[in-house]
């Protein structure tokens, strides 16, 4: 196994949202988990900044509709690849590194009866296990910066769209190279990747073929979601201690909060991009 896909693992196997913390919640607020329906699960399962509003603008970028055959990914949980299902009526395959995510992504998924339309299979975007031109969109949600090879990503997203598919994702961007000891936390804390400016993401893009149609500035955007996104965090890891369940690695946390300030400066962003083949 690379160092990376040990990196995502060891990071995703102590997240703090989990299959498990996902289900204990409906089941403390419900009192059981009985006929779970798909928006149940929303408030829970979107691990990406914005929730279900940044993935109707991946939708909308990505022209998806009833009956596109999408694949989203690094799918996590699989929140986007439900929702896609259930909302759009797309028939959506997500793509997961890590086995425990996606073992939690099937089973959420076969609770709220959206197995037909919403598969979770295990890979990695760096060697996707869909045949050329299966798809008529490619969807991706803050998770390329965990992937080494990005450019292969991207390539293998052409590759499995139809002529003139879509591809929207959003990602982290670095405005300038991070400093040695920040890129070392962001690695440590969270199994991130060196990454890249706008321009730079948008010639990667465009050197796997693709026409960019639009590169959105998400920084602004995201500096409230994040702030408030550590808090919960710092919740949860309290109501994890409080109750002896697992609180998540503390380089976690550590680099968190570097983030957040890193965002608040601009030194780091994040970024919308659309594309078609
Ligand atoms: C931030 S989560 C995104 C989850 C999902 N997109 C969502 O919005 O709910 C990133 C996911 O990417 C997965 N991942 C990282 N590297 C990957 C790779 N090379 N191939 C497939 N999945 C990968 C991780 O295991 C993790 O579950």
């Amino acid at each position: 196994m690379s160092d990376a896909t040990s990196q995502v693992h060891f990071f995703y196997n102590r997240h703090p949202i989990s299959c498990d913390i996902i289900l204990a919640k409906l089941r403390a607020s419900r009192g059981h988990l009985d006929g779970l329906r798909p928006e149940d699960l929303f408030p829970h399962d979107q691990d990406h900044y914005g929730g279900l509003k940044a993935t109707d603008e991946l939708a909308r970028g990505a022209q998806i509709e009833r009956g596109s055959r999408v694949a989203d990914f690094c799918a996590g949980l699989g929140g986007t690849v439900r929702y896609l299902a259930h909302k759009y009526g797309a028939d959506v395959t997500g793509i997961e590194l890590t086995p425990a995510r996606v073992l939690g992504a099937q089973e959420l998924t076969r609770r709220v009866g959206l197995h037909d339309a919403a598969r979770i299979v295990e890979g990695n975007v760096m060697d996707v296990p869909l045949p050329d031109a299966s798809v008529d969109a490619v969807i991706s949600q803050e998770a390329f910066c965990h992937v080494p090879d990005v450019k292969r990503a991207v390539a293998e997203a052409f590759r499995i769209l139809r002529a003139d598919g879509q591809l929207a994702f959003t990602d982290w961007i670095a405005n300038q190279p991070l400093s040695a000891p920040d890129a070392q936390l962001m690695w440590d804390g969270m199994a991130i990747q060196p990454l890249r400016s706008i321009p730079d993401y948008c010639s990667l893009v465009e050197s796997a073929g693709f026409t960019v149609i639009s590169a959105t500035d998400l920084t602004d955007e995201w500096g409230p979601i994040l702030k408030e996104r550590l808090a919960m965090y710092q919740r949860l890891r309290e109501e994890a201690r409080q109750a002896g369940t697992p609180m998540g690695h503390d380089a976690f946390h550590e680099s968190y909060i570097r983030f957040v300030e890193l965002i608040q400066e601009r030194k780091m962003g994040g970024v919308r991009i659309v594309a078609a083949k």
